[in-house]
Order: structure tokens, then sequence, then C-alpha cells
């Protein structure tokens, strides 16, 4: 039995083929964690939705350290993320799904460690692969076998929100090397590294980014175009908790924090 995670983003609040689980508070020395636990193609699933019921809860304050040291605490060791996204790419347009394979972090406030006090000292993750290459295989098996458009890599641009981007940053990102833009990616997939939880991410392009769409970016536009790929992402993340083949790709991410020891609760 595998023991996987889906945190839903914006527009991935209920997924149907997950209703009927059991939502439980998990405390945390971080602060509470909502989580719907249940199971699915014989497997455990914890479903999280990352913006809370109703999606009140901005990217800037999501509560990352508690939801990931839910789930470890629940023996989560596979994470599939949602995220909407902004496109800076040409090639990446509303509607395309983007497995990432790399980021840069543009936040400016959060808390992106649980290494920071004197219970798990000092650590210095590898992030080299922000994102677990063996997720990503699995997720791109089950896209090729779709008419989902996707894309099998990209570089995810975490900004600090609430706010869209300018213009002009969008611009550097692109000269950065940047793909999509989105809010909430980091520190999730970096405290998942630190937590040895292999992390995924699967992006949904919403816009094309500031200053490259034709129209100001509207939080309701990225609602709405999610609107159309929620069909196509709850039978990808339904296929995902069924998988079962072997894949060529290895990971380090059970044994991320081997230097220290490993990640302890
Ligand atoms: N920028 C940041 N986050 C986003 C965007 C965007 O253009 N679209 C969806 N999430």
């Amino acid at each position: 039995m595998r023991k996987i995670a889906i945190i839903g983003g914006t527009g991935i609040y209920n997924p149907e083929a997950l209703s009927g689980f059991e939502s439980k508070i998990i405390e945390t020395p971080y602060g509470q964690a909502l989580c719907n636990i249940g199971e699915m193609h014989g497997n455990m699933v914890v479903f999280i939705t990352r913006h809370g019921v109703g999606h009140k809860t901005p990217p800037h304050k999501v509560n990352y350290r508690a939801n990931i040291w839910a789930l470890k605490s629940l023996g989560v060791e596979e994470i599939f993320a949602t995220t909407a996204v902004g496109s800076l790419n040409p090639e990446m347009k509303a509607g395309h799904f983007v497995v990432c394979d790399n980021a840069l972090d543009f936040t400016k406030s959060r808390i992106n460690t649980f290494y920071d006090d004197e219970y798990r000292g000092v650590a210095h993750v590898d992030v080299t692969s922000p994102y677990c290459p063996v997720l990503r295989e699995k997720v791109i098996n089950i896209l090729k076998k779709t008419d989902i458009p996707f894309r099998a890599t990209g570089t995810y641009v975490c900004t600090e929100g609430p706010r869209f981007e300018t213009a002009a940053e969008i611009k550097m990102f692109a000269m950065l090397g940047g793909d999509l833009v989105g809010m909430t990616n980091i520190p999730e997939s970096i405290l998942a590294r630190e937590a040895e939880i292999c992390y995924t991410n699967c992006s949904i392009v919403t816009n094309m980014a500031a200053g490259i769409s034709p129209t100001p970016l509207t939080h309701s536009e990225v609602v709405e175009e999610m609107g159309k790929s929620i069909q196509n992402m709850e039978k990808l993340i339904s296929a995902f908790i069924a998988y079962n083949e072997d894949v060529d790709a290895t990971c380090n991410c059970p044994h991320a924090m081997a230097e220290v020891g490993g990640f302890k609760l």
C-alpha cells in the first residue's frame, strides 16, 4: 500500500473521487493542518486543500510547515501537488499541464525550513532537483497516454504574492530561464524534501503572465480557466494514485537529510 498525499491548489478543492474521506485536524508543532484521509485504489490517500476551505488562505499565509509535518506524521511518502500558474513561455498556453523540473525562488517573507531551532539544529538540504524524479516520471508516463496537452519540463518561478507580478518582473524571470510563475511551490517542495517525502508538482497554465497577457490579470480569470481543467486533473490524480508500474528514475528523497541523521518528527 502506497501512502500518498494530494495537495490541491486553486480550483482543486474536493475532487469528486476523494469525497467520503474523513476530515481530521492534525496538531503539529507549527499549528494545525486539516487533512482528509481515506483510501483509493488500495492506497492510503490524504487530501489537503492548500488554500483552506472556501479558498480563504492567501499563498503567503499558507501554513506550509504544518501541512508537510502533518503529512509526515501520517506516514505519507509521496506528494502530488497541483498549482495554477501564469506562463512566460509562449509554448505553454492556458490549459497546458506542466510537470516542472526546476524552480526559482522569489519569495520574501516565508519560513522556508524546518531546520531553524535547537531541536533540529543546522542543515542544508540539497535541492539541485527540487522535484522528485521518480514521481515526475510516473506523472509524465500517465500524461503521455492521455490527450491532455502537457510539457514534461518547466522552471517554476515562485513569487511572494498575493499581488500578481509587474511586467518588468516577468521580463526578468523570462531572462533568468523561468517558464511559469506561481505563488505556492516554494517553500512547499523544499519542506517536503527536508521531511524526506517525494514531491512532484503538476502546474496548470491559467493565463499568460503580466505584460504578456493583453489584459490585466484577475483571480477570477485564473479560477475560471482552472475550472476547464478540473476534470483532466481529477483523472490525472486518480491515475497517479492507481499507478503501479516501475519507472527508470531513482531518487534520494527518503534519505535527503542523511547527513544530519534523517528527519525527525
Ligand atoms: N502569477 C502568479 N501566480 C499565478 C498566476 C500568475 O500570473 N496565474 C496563476 N497563478
